[in-house]
């Protein structure tokens, strides 16, 4: 009864629950080799939505579902970070009722998500810049960030205001004020160090990149962390991006061979 009324008040919904087949899908999975970190950009909600003659935040809309479905996958196959490429710092030059729309998802997630979230030991985290974010939408990844701090599962990010040109900038000013300011010798800097200055610094480096839509382009995603990544492409549109989709490209990451540069 609760589930029914949620559903039909949020759409949440139980349907990823654990089916016989889905188990064993997941089992087969865990036996090889499991990305640590996947990075997620979900594209395509405006066309889905264009295609169906709804206005485009209906897209976004039901791309937020997909997050709660995928998020609940990565979860059951003990994948360790999952982020989710939200906002990009290039997103503000759409319509201003489009933006608004994407600023108000984080709090209709916490709304709808945070309880399952905490129950799953999910911890929510940000990548990106805070300034120029609206108040409303801080308050709620704060909210989520706090609520599930103690949590020790899935590491679910939200690059929100994200431009990775613009997070190595902003790691190379730092950098020159630490060595300004003597905490760090020039000297010292490699590859691991810089990353300490990224948002990514407590987080490994996404080992698989997804992108839906059919777009094959990195677009200022984790142009540093992606380095080594396997890169996976779907003519899928996010919002009907399933576990299954998922489950794909988890399949494809395990017939590759990681070379990482040797023979
Ligand atoms: C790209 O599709 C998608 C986005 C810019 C936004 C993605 C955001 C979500 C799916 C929800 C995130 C949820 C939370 C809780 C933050 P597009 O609009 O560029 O699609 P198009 O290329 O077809 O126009």
């Amino acid at each position: 009864m609760i589930q029914t009324l949620k559903k039909w008040l949020v759409g949440y919904s139980e349907e990823d629950e654990q089916t016989e087949e889905n188990e064993t899908r997941i089992g087969e999975l865990r036996k090889g080799p499991l990305p640590r970190h996947v990075a997620i950009i979900m594209d395509g909600n405006g066309r889905w939505a264009k295609k169906r003659g709804m206005p485009r935040v209906a897209g976004h809309r039901a791309g937020m579902k997909t997050v709660r479905h995928i998020t609940r996958a990565a979860d059951a196959l003990g994948i360790e970070a999952l982020t989710l490429y939200s906002f990009s710092t290039e997103n503000w030059k759409r319509p201003q009722d489009e933006v608004n729309y994407l600023m108000g998802l984080p709090e209709e997630f916490l709304r709808t998500d945070v309880d399952e979230l905490v129950e799953r030991n999910i911890r929510v985290g940000m990548l990106g810049d805070r300034k120029n974010l609206p108040d409303h939408t801080l308050e709620a990844i704060d909210k989520f960030k706090e609520a599930t701090k103690d949590n020790t599962g899935l590491r679910l990010n939200f690059a929100l205001n994200y431009g990775s040109r613009s997070e190595i900038i902003r790691g190379v000013q730092r950098i020159i004020d630490d060595v300004q300011s003597g905490k760090l010798d020039k000297d010292a800097l490699d590859e691991s160090l810089f990353g300490q200055y990224l948002y990514t610094a407590d987080l490994p480096e996404p080992d698989l990149m997804i992108r839906t839509s059919g777009e094959v382009r990195i677009s200022n995603f984790m142009l540093w962390q992606l380095a080594y990544s396997e890169l996976w492409f779907t003519d899928v549109q996010w919002p009907d991006f399933t576990k299954e989709s998922f489950y794909e490209a988890i399949e494809d990451f395990q017939r590759r061979s990681r070379r990482y540069g040797a023979v």
